[in-house]
Order: structure tokens, then C-alpha cells, then sequence
């Protein structure tokens, strides 16, 4: 059967100030969402989304690597979803997502068996879980026969923020050979492969069999993956947490499985996902999957609008009004406000890093 491994390490800054360094992206509530309410209409954070989703497809339990600082708020969230029997596997600090699938691909492995991971990022929205596990089922067949299998949507744009992978000839019933991964292309690439129709985003989702994953490492990667055994080795178990040994964890390289591992492999496979998958990268994206009035606002909120038309506004604790503006984000925090040209949201990460270096 098939493992996820729940990637819950990410900072998110796009979305400040919704998201803060202490309670990211993956862990918020946001209101309007599709699938932001449990059976019982209690709020769901991604996190949680990306768990219930996974219920319906019988999987083992899940491992979910996250970062150290946000230990109890994982596991209150892991409780809240009734998720008891998941490994909660912790990082000193960040190293990025190569060093997180390898630790968790490692444990996988620990008893001597060799699982398919299905590596998914703990902070994307997926509106049709049917498709979105149809999908998986096509990548898990092609994994077992040795691909390593990344899932395709179909461009809307030339995003540079994505990774784009090339489509070859159909392999098996639903997959095609990848038969190249390039992350994070520059604009003028990226209209290219736009416009060529031969190449999908990747989603950051992912199926392989453990060990085909770390056999790339140790060709690629042998430092990664020394220090990542190292880190595993010398675990610590405390509560519900297998802390990663920091001192052995440190010493890996920083790098994400795009770049580490996927542009080069030989044997990958793409499988397409239709199943209105976002990773709320930003407030445009945001705006995007979020229910809207019939003018194309979304609200969530004490909210009050006259005449406007476009916008995004999240107001806490606050009664928020707008009158006679269009296309803009309004984002009211018990601490901080946000108001931008929501087309340029994604200049709100360069944003926060200017507040960040000026403390
Ligand atoms: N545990 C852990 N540790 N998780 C991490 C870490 C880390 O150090 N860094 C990032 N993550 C988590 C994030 O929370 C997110 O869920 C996921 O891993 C992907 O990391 P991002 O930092 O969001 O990657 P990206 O958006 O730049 O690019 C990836 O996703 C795109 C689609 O959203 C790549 O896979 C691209 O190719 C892809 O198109
Ligand atoms: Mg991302």
C-alpha cells in the first residue's frame, strides 16, 4: 500500500498577514474554501484538508514532517483531525523538501520494508477528490514498476514559480514518459513551453518507491543522504515526536526534490491531475478558490462593502468597509493590515522579507 508523506515544513510568506512565521500557510483556516468546513462545519485548516483527503483512500499511516517550532500546533491540528496513528517526524530547521522525503523515505524503510510514498505538500487545495485519487492510483501503478512520478496540471499562464515537466510518449493507461523536469524556468522559457502545449506544471506531488528515491540520492546527492541517516539514527522520541537529531540534520545540504532529484532522474513518469488543484500561492490564487458575491468579492468576516467590485478582504476582530474600489486585497490582523493591488499580490513575499531584514 501506499504511504503519504505530508510535507508541513513550508513558511509561506505570500500570504502575510494571514500567514506569520509561527502559523503558516498549511495551518490556517481560511474561510471560503472549498472543503474548508469538516461533515460537522467545524473549519478545516490545508493541513487538515490534505488529511481528510487521504481518508478515503486506505492508506498506511501517514508520516508528516514538519519543522520544530510548530510542534504542538501539528500535533493539536493532527488530534483535531483524528488523526492518532501518523508519525510526526520533526526538523531542527528547514533544509528544504529533499532532506524531508529522504528522513521520512528512510523511516519508511526502517523495518526492512521498502513502501510506494505518496509525498504530498501540506498546503494545496484540491477541489475533486475523486479525480485527484483516480490520479493517484494511475501514479502508484507506475511507481511500483520503478518511475518515479510527479502529477501534471495543465498551464493557465507562464507562473515562474513552478516546475514545468514535458510530456513523451503514453506510458501504461493514464501516464506519459517525463521526459524533462525544469524548475522554476525564467519568464521567456516558461511562455515557451506555454505555448508549446508539450508541458504541464508540476504540482509537487509525488509517487516513487522509497528506495528508488534514496538510490537517486546516493548517486546525486551522497551528502544529503549521509546526513539525513545520521539525523534518523540518532532520532529522539519525546511525546508524540521523533525528533531528528539537529547537529546530524544540519549538516545536509539545502535543497528541494525539484532541483536535487527530479530534473536530472532518468526513469519519471508524469501522470495528469484535473481535479481544480491550487496551491494557494498568493491572494490573486486565493481569490481565485475562494467563494465570491455576485460582484466577485470574497469576504470572510465583519465586512462591509458599497460598490466594489474584486476584492479579497479578511477582517478579524475589526468591522472592515470599502467603498467604490475594485481588485483589491484588504487583509485586517489582530496585529497588522495589508492592503495591495491584488493582480501584484505576488510582490507581498518581497514585501515581508523587507519588513523581516528591517526586525
Ligand atoms: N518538512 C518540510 N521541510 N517541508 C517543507 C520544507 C522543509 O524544509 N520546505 C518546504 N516544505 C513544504 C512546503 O510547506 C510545501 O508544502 C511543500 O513543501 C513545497 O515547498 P514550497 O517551498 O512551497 O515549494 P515551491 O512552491 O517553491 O515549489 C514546489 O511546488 C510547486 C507547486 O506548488 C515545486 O515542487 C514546484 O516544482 C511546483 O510547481
Ligand atoms: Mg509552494
Amino acid at each position: 500500500s501506499l504511504t503519504p508523506v505530508i510535507l508541513a515544513g513550508g513558511s509561506g510568506s505570500r500570504l502575510w498577514p494571514l500567514s506569520r512565521q509561527h502559523y503558516p500557510k498549511q495551518f490556517l483556516t481560511l474561510g471560503g474554501l472549498p472543503g474548508g468546513q469538516a461533515p460537522d462545519a467545524a473549519p478545516r485548516s490545508l493541513l487538515q484538508q490534505t488529511l481528510a483527503r487521504l481518508a478515503g483512500l486506505r492508506l498506511a499511516p501517514a508520516l508528516v514532517v514538519g519543522s520544530e517550532p510548530h510542534r504542538f500546533l501539528l500535533a493539536e491540528q493532527l488530534r483535531e483531525a483524528g488523526v492518532g496513528d501518523a508519525t510526526l517526524l520533526l526538523e531542527p530547521e528547514g533544509r528544504n523538501t529533499a532532506p524531508a522525503i529522504a528522513c521520512a523515505a528512510l523511516h519508511a524503510c526502517r523495518d526492512g520494508s521498502d513502501p510506494l510514498l505518496l509525498v504530498l505538500p501540506a498546503d494545496h487545495l484540491i477541489r475533486d477528490d475523486q479525480a485527484f485519487r483516480s490520479s493517484v492510483a494511475a501514479a502508484a501503478s507506475l511507481a511500483a514498476s520503478g518511475e518515479l512520478v510527479t502529477f501534471g496540471v495543465v498551464p493557465e499562464y507562464a507562473e515562474t514559480g513552478y516546475g514545468y515537466v514535458q510530456r513523451g510518449a503514453a506510458l501504461g493507461e493514464s501516464g506519459y514518459r517525463l521526459s524533462r523536469f525544469v524548475e522554476k524556468p525564467d519568464r521567456a522559457t516558461a511562455e515557451v513551453y506555454l505555448a508549446s502545449g508539450d508541458y504541464l506544471w508540476n504540482s509537487g506531488m509525488f509517487v516513487f518507491r522509497a528506495s528508488r528515491y534514496l538510490d537517486e540520492l546516493a548517486t546525486r546527492q551522497p551528502a544529503m543522504l549521509a546526513a539525513c541517516r545520521a539525523a534518523l539514527d540518532a532520532a529522539r522520541e519525546d511525546l508524540d515526536f521523533l525528533r531528528l537529531d539537529a547537529e546530524a540534520f544540519r549538516t545536509s545540504p539545502a535543497d528541494s526534490i525539484d532541483y536535487a532529484v527530479m530534473e536530472h532522474a532518468s526513469r519519471a513518469a508524469v501522470v495528469p491531475l484535473d481535479a481544480g488543484w491550487s496551491d494557494i500561492g498568493g491572494f490573486q490564487a486565493l481569490w481565485e478558490a475562494s467563494a465570491k458575491d455576485e460582484r466577485g468579492n470574497a469576504v470572510h468576516g465583519d465586512v462591509q462593502l458599497h460598490d466594489c467590485r474584486g476584492l479579497l478582504v479578511h477582517a478579524e476582530q475589526r468591522l472592515v468597509s470599502a467603498l467604490g474600489v475594485e481588485d483589491l486585497v484588504i487583509v485586517v490582523t489582530q496585529d497588522a493590515v495589508l492592503v495591495a493591488d491584488r493582480r501584484r499580490s505576488q510582490e507581498v513575499k518581497t514585501l515581508v522579507e523587507g519588513l523581516l531584514a528591517a526586525g
